[in-house]
């Protein structure tokens, strides 16, 4: 999901917030429910590594000398929640750590969890009490996020957080305590922000950054693959979605080589430039400079209404939906749709099943690409999941970049396959970063400032 704010805001913005300097140091410890890459049981390796970690821990803690730390890598499986609508992995917080599922969304920067005060906006969704984490720490900041389908509002504290076998002490985030409807469906309890710190309204560095930046993962990149559930009529409200690769990419779920394409100017969404598209074979005019944020948070594709209204000339019998669907266009659902898109590099096509997200009517289905304009300096298409469904993700840290990759025979004939959907993990700790850095840093936006931006931008989204 794309926070509203930023549509509109995004040139203004300082690009002086990576990097803020972190110390890592390998640890290890609270093996609670383990789903680690390696799952071989400890060995003396390991008993030495724990060891050696204990003690680099100490230093670090006590103002020792930033130690030579152990490179790791480590994967959370995802779930695929309601027919391809959102895609929710799982983080641990606090100490002793409670676990809690997450949108994981690369079209935002702010990792939030739904707070115990929250009360009834929260919904049935678990959340997270900071009187039971003896390490939380309030950093009493307002936050107020604005996405397209909703908002979300609460204060910036830090706690340890865990990811994946990855923990990072005093991660910062907010607690949230009133979320907008729909925002959340249980038991889903908050969101990771997986983009660039440099759009973060929390201000804090997102979780990924810190463990790329300090030389966590064996390679500064994650990958992300989402399964396809949305032409399947058996699915269930919740099916196996994937998996989040942290540290690495798992060459089991691609063929090929990775096509990376650079992030063109500095980081912030995970925008690359978008050269063309085709539907049915016929070429939609794309204007050069054209830039498109790769979102997993977002369920569909967004796009200006002339390059819409352009994709649906090419489909017979196609036309603008009305009501609730406003920006949405309807199309036979008889009708095979073949999209295909080239962000400078290889050429990724589209299954139609994504291309017909939803059907409205017995013969009538409703197109993923919608009409939405997003502000100046913006990326002006958002490519969501209805595309990186037929593709393996990777995001590099360094130099900034998306790859993407044909999925292999096995990541496909994870689609529609059934089995059992993965439970909220806290993985064991294989490297731990500890955040040293004590500068005081900017106070996140207020409310009124987010929603006097929202109205006068009037950068309004649907996603
Ligand atoms: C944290 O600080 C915020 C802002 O001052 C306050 O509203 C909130 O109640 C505090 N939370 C806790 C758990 O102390
Ligand atoms: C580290 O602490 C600073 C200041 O308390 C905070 O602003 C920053 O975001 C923290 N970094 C992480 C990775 O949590
Ligand atoms: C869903 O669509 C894909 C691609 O069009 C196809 O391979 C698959 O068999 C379909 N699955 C179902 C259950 O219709
Ligand atoms: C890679 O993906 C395959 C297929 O999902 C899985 O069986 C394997 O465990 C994965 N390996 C790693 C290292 O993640
Ligand atoms: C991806 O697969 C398609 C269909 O098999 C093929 O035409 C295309 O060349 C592949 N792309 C890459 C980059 O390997």
């Amino acid at each position: 999901m794309i926070p509203l704010i930023f549509l509109a805001f995004l040139s203004v913005l300082p690009a002086d917030t990576f990097g803020a300097p972190t110390d890592v140091v390998p640890v290890s410890g609270q093996a609670i429910s383990l789903l680690r890459r390696n799952q071989s049981p400890r060995d003396v390796t390991q008993w030495s590594a724990l060891a050696k970690s204990q003690r680099d821990n100490l230093i670090a803690k006590y103002g020792g000398p930033v130690t030579t730390q152990k490179r790791s890598s480590g994967y959370n499986l995802i779930v695929d929640q309601q027919y391809d609508s959102s895609y929710y992995g799982s983080l641990a917080v606090g100490t002793p750590a409670v676990s809690f599922d997450v949108i994981l969304d690369t079209g935002s920067a702010d990792l939030w969890v739904a707070g115990s005060s929250c009360g009834t906006s929260c919904g049935s969704s678990s959340t997270y009490n900071p009187s039971s984490s003896s390490t939380f720490q309030n950093l009493s900041t307002s936050f107020d996020i604005q996405y397209g389908s909703g908002s979300a509002a609460g204060y910036v504290a830090q706690d340890m957080v865990q990811m994946a076998g990855f923990s990072v002490s005093s991660q910062g985030f907010a607690v949230v305590d009133s979320v907008s409807q729909n925002l959340l469906t249980s038991p889903v309890s908050g969101l990771l922000g997986l983009a660039w710190e440099s759009i973060a309204i929390s201000k804090q560095m997102p979780l990924w950054q810190t463990l790329a930046s300090n030389n966590a993962w064996d390679s500064a990149l994650f990958g992300v693959q989402l399964t396809r559930y949305t032409n399947d009529s058996t699915a269930q409200q919740l099916e196996p979605g994937g998996v989040l690769n942290m540290g690495y990419t798992n060459s089991s779920l691609y063929t090929g080589s990775i096509d990376y394409i650079d992030i063109p100017g500095t980081p912030s969404y995970w925008y690359i430039p978008l050269t063309s598209m085709t539907v049915q074979g016929t070429s939609i005019s794309i204007t050069s400079g054209t830039t498109a944020a790769i979102d997993t948070g977002t369920t569909n594709i967004a796009g200006p209404a002339s390059s819409i209204q352009a994709i649906y000339a090419q489909i017979p019998n196609s036309q603008p939906a009305t009501g609730e669907w406003a920006g949405y266009y309807s199309f036979p659902c008889s009708t095979t749709v073949n999209v295909e898109l080239s962000f400078g590099g290889a050429t990724w096509s589209i299954s139609p099943a994504d291309f017909a997200f939803t059907q409205s009517s017995s013969t009538e289905c409703i197109g993923a690409f919608f009409e939405a304009s997003t502000g100046t300096g913006s990326p002006s298409w958002i490519i969501g999941d209805a595309f990186l469904k037929n593709v393996y993700s990777v995001f590099r840290y360094n130099p900034p970049s998306v790859g993407f990759a044909n999925l292999s025979s096995i990541a496909i004939a994870e689609n529609g396959a059934g089995g059992t959907v993965p439970s909220a993990t806290i993985g064991t700790v294989s490297a731990a970063v500890t955040n040293t850095s004590d500068a005081p840093r900017r106070h996140a936006l207020s409310a009124s400032l987010s929603t006097f931006l929202f109205l006068a931008f009037s950068a309004v989204l649907l996603l």
